[in-house]
């Protein structure tokens, strides 16, 4: 298109959007009533929701109960953009509009916000984001288990044990509860690795790459052998995920033929039997989903499973036969950890939501975020509201947008449909949009090409279209959701630093440092008060 002829089209478009009224908000959608649900016409429809809601919200007002368990769900990436987006898919999935549907988190009775920053960082990574969420102490980018007087890869600074952060896990097991960890990442990224290790560099996650860095591995271990030999990862009583690569020696091959990466010759996942052997303690390490299911009928008292030798694969292309699912692997590893009467923490990490966002594969990350939630269900189905915590969050933002003015119940993955008014070219744009990424178009004579024309279009793995190239579409700085069901989950309401998480988790299960609910101001102050209105009454008594 020429650019006079481009000139006319911004000017025809400007020209009718006055003439149609308030251009901010272009009058499309609004005339496409018939597309809205009857019931949704009547009042009543969204009165009685509102009244229903309200029941359901006193329903749950405050146990005075503490949390023997605590079930804390991550979705990596999980953007609030992403949260109503997964949703609009899952009813639109169902044969329904959509964006009406709830997920099960979405029903929690608590949510909040948290502030995701870093020390040295306006946008956080995974790294120095678990730091703040498992360990309650922001620190700075891509380092993981120390505190911020750690500068990023000073391998020196980080031996320093006064520099050391204990994690919730930590304080589980002081306290006799059980802890596990499950993800659909390698066991050593960052965001697991939060909970058991102490790295300058998260990218250390096998004796090679701390080589590569110029380090001594017996200095600075890798994440790999710290999650094997070092408290807590060597009592972790339930570790699922992926990324066996880590564990085992670049000579030799895995039950998926797939090549190890430690050049230190070492088999770690030997190692972690052997521990098991040397304290006597039934253990049994498995890589296939039938042995996942086997193990829930017969539950040994500690289980490694690696499930790939990288990242586990993503939901919607995964091998069904081998790969177990994040709700299957949530459900066993509850079903270990439930064994112990003191109870226990559980970290379950979506993994993946992450790594699609990074590709601008909108629906594999929305498909990922529902897979974290049917975990989520699983958990709310398994575990009492009576004594169970669960918090689902996320550990930073993404760019993805969810833009434009469709009609209700558009498909969430498809086309703005009032583009031929809205762009100045007339050409189609995305409802789920990306700031920047992989996804970026070339433009042609002049203009944006049309996105809907290209082969792959439609398809899980077509890139959606970003403003800005790059090689990977970067983390956002927004505030992202807190959801809470159980014990003192209206602890988690508000907007606040991300590293409180952590803290708030501990007062209501009554262990590591600082207030509890068991022990805290609420008690103290109640013992007095029953005892003045004792007396009070007595008084009363005595008066007649
Ligand atoms: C899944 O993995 C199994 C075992 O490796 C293999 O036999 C099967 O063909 C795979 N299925 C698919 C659909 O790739
Ligand atoms: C864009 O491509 C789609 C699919 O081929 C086509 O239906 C549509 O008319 C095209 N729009 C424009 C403005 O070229
Ligand atoms: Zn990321």
């Amino acid at each position: 298109m020429g650019s006079l002829s481009l000139l006319f089209v911004i000017t025809a478009a400007t020209v009718l959007g006055y003439v149609l009224g308030d251009h901010y908000h272009p009058s499309g959608p609004g005339s496409r009533a018939s597309s809205a649900k009857h019931e949704e016409m009547d009042p009543k429809f969204w009165n009685d929701k509102a009244q229903a809601a309200i029941h359901a919200r006193l329903a749950q007002l405050q146990t005075a109960s503490k949390a023997r368990n605590v079930v804390m769900f991550l979705g990596d990436g999980m953007s609030g953009p992403t949260v109503s987006a997964a949703r609009a898919l899952l009813g639109q999935r169902r044969g329904h509009t959509g964006e009406e549907a709830e997920m099960t988190f979405d029903t929690f009775p608590t949510v909040g916000l948290i502030k995701t920053y870093c020390v040295d960082a306006q946008v956080a990574d995974s790294a120095c984001s678990a730091t703040a969420y498992l360990c309650g102490v922001k620190t700075n980018y891509g380092v993981l288990g120390v505190t911020a007087a750690v500068p990023r890869t000073d391998c020196d600074a980080s031996v320093d044990k006064t520099k050391h952060l204990q994690s919730i896990v930590d304080w589980a097991l002081a306290d006799g509860r059980d802890a596990g960890i499950v993800t659909t990442t390698r066991i050593t990224h960052a965001s697991p690795a939060g909970a058991y290790a102490k790295s300058a560099d998260r990218e250390w996650e096998n004796d090679a790459a701390v080589k590569k860095a110029g380090f001594d591995t017996d200095r600075c271990p890798d994440i790999a052998h710290q999650l094997v030999h070092n408290h807590p990862g060597n009592q972790l009583k339930v570790i699922f995920g992926g990324g066996r690569a880590n564990f085992l020696p670049n000579s030799m091959r895995d039950d998926e033929n797939m090549f190890g990466s430690r050049t230190d010759g070492r088999n770690l996942i030997q190692e972690w039997q052997q521990d098991k052997r040397e304290r006597n303690v039934q253990h049994e390490y498995i890589w296939h989903r039938e042995q996942l299911m086997r193990a829930k009928i017969d539950l040994p008292e500690y289980m490694l499973g690696l499930f790939e030798s990288g990242h586990m694969q993503y939901n919607m292309q995964a091998n069904q036969t081998t790969e177990p699912t994040l709700a299957e692997m949530t459900e066993v590893a509850i079903r270990s950890l439930s064994r112990n009467e003191k109870g226990f923490f559980l970290f379950v990490e979506g993994g993946r939501i992450d790594h699609a966002h990074h590709d601008n594969f909108a629906e594999l990350a929305l498909d990922e975020t529902l897979e974290m939630d049917k975990a989520v269900a699983r958990a709310a189905e398994l575990l009492s509201e009576d004594d169970s915590l669960i918090v689902v969050t996320a550990d930073h933002a993404h760019v993805m947008a969810y833009n434009g003015y469709a009609p209700r119940g558009n498909d969430i993955l498809g086309t703005s449909v009032t583009y031929a008014i809205d762009t100045w070219d007339g050409m189609p744009y995305m409802t789920l949009s990306y700031t920047n990424g992989p996804g970026f178009r070339p433009h042609v004579r002049g203009g944006r090409p049309n996105v809907t024309d290209e082969e792959d279009y439609g398809t899980e793995t077509w890139h959606s279209p970003v403003d800005v190239p790059l090689s990977y579409e970067t983390h956002g700085g927004d505030d992202v959701a807190v959801f809470a069901r159980g014990p003192h989950h209206s602890m988690f309401t508000g907007l606040y630093e991300q590293s409180q998480l952590p803290h708030l988790m501990a007062y209501a299960a009554c262990i590591g440092p600082g207030r509890h609910a068991c022990s805290g101001a609420a008690h103290a102050l109640a013992q007095p008060v029953l005892l003045l209105s004792l007396l009070v009454l007595l008084a009363s008594f005595s008066v007649k």
